[in-house]
C-alpha cells in the first residue's frame, strides 16, 4: 500500500515538474521573437487567415482560386495562420487598388508559428519577393527552382491570376 502511495506521489511530482518546464518554455519564446521588424507599427492588410491542411478544397469554404493555389503550394509546411501588414505610406494605394506603388517596401505577410515572414517591396514599377526569418530579420529565400519560398515562385501567383492581384498585391482583392 505504502508502494503504492509513493508512486502515486512521484507521478504527481513528475507531472508538477513537466507542468513547470512548459510553461518556462512558454514564458521564454515570446522573448525570442522580441526582434523588432521594419513592419511592427504597420497596419494590417485584409489578408489574413489561416492554411489548412493539403486537401482541403477553400473554394466552398468562400475562397478563390488564387487562395486555392496558394494553399496547394504552402500547405506542406503546415504555415499555420498568417496575416498581413501594409507600409502605411502605401495604405491608400492599397485601399483603393491601386496599380502604380512607389519604391520601398509594400507589404507583408507573416507567418508566426513558423517563423518566417513574406514580403513584397517595389522597385520602378516591378516586385521583389523575400522570405525573412522573424528571428534575425535574415532572408530565407530559397534558390532551389520550382521550390516554394523561391521568389520566382512568388512572382509568378502574383502576376498570374489575371486581375485578381493588382500592383502585384493580392490580399486587397
Ligand atoms: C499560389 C499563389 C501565391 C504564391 C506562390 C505566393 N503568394 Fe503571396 N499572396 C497570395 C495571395 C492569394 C495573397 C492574399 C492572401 C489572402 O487573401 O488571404 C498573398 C499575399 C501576400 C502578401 C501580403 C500583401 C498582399 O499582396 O496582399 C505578401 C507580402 C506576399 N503574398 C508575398 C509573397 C511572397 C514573398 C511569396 C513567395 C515566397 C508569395 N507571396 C507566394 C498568393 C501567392
Amino acid at each position: 500500500m505504502k508502494n503504492v502511495f509513493l508512486g502515486i506521489m512521484s507521478v504527481i511530482a513528475m507531472l508538477g515538474i513537466t507542468g513547470n518546464v512548459l510553461a518556462a518554455e512558454k514564458k521564454a519564446a515570446p522573448a525570442e521573437k522580441a526582434m523588432p521588424m521594419y513592419w511592427d507599427k504597420w497596419d494590417k492588410g485584409t489578408a489574413k487567415g489561416i492554411v489548412p491542411p493539403c486537401g482541403v478544397n477553400v473554394l466552398p469554404l468562400g475562397g478563390d482560386d488564387i487562395l486555392q493555389a496558394t494553399v496547394d503550394t504552402y500547405c506542406a509546411v503546415k504555415p499555420g495562420q498568417y496575416s498581413s501588414y501594409i507600409n502605411p505610406a502605401v495604405m491608400d494605394i492599397y485601399k483603393k487598388r491601386g496599380n502604380k506603388y512607389p519604391d520601398g517596401k509594400t507589404g507583408i505577410l507573416e507567418f508566426k508559428e513558423i517563423g518566417v515572414a513574406f514580403t513584397t517591396d517595389h522597385k520602378n514599377g516591378m516586385p521583389i519577393y523575400d522570405v525573412v526569418s522573424l528571428k534575425d530579420g535574415k532572408s530565407v529565400a530559397s534558390k532551389e527552382k520550382g521550390h516554394p519560398l523561391n521568389p520566382e515562385v512568388c512572382a509568378n501567383c502574383h502576376a498570374s491570376f489575371k486581375q485578381v492581384c493588382v500592383g502585384f498585391v493580392c490580399g486587397n482583392r
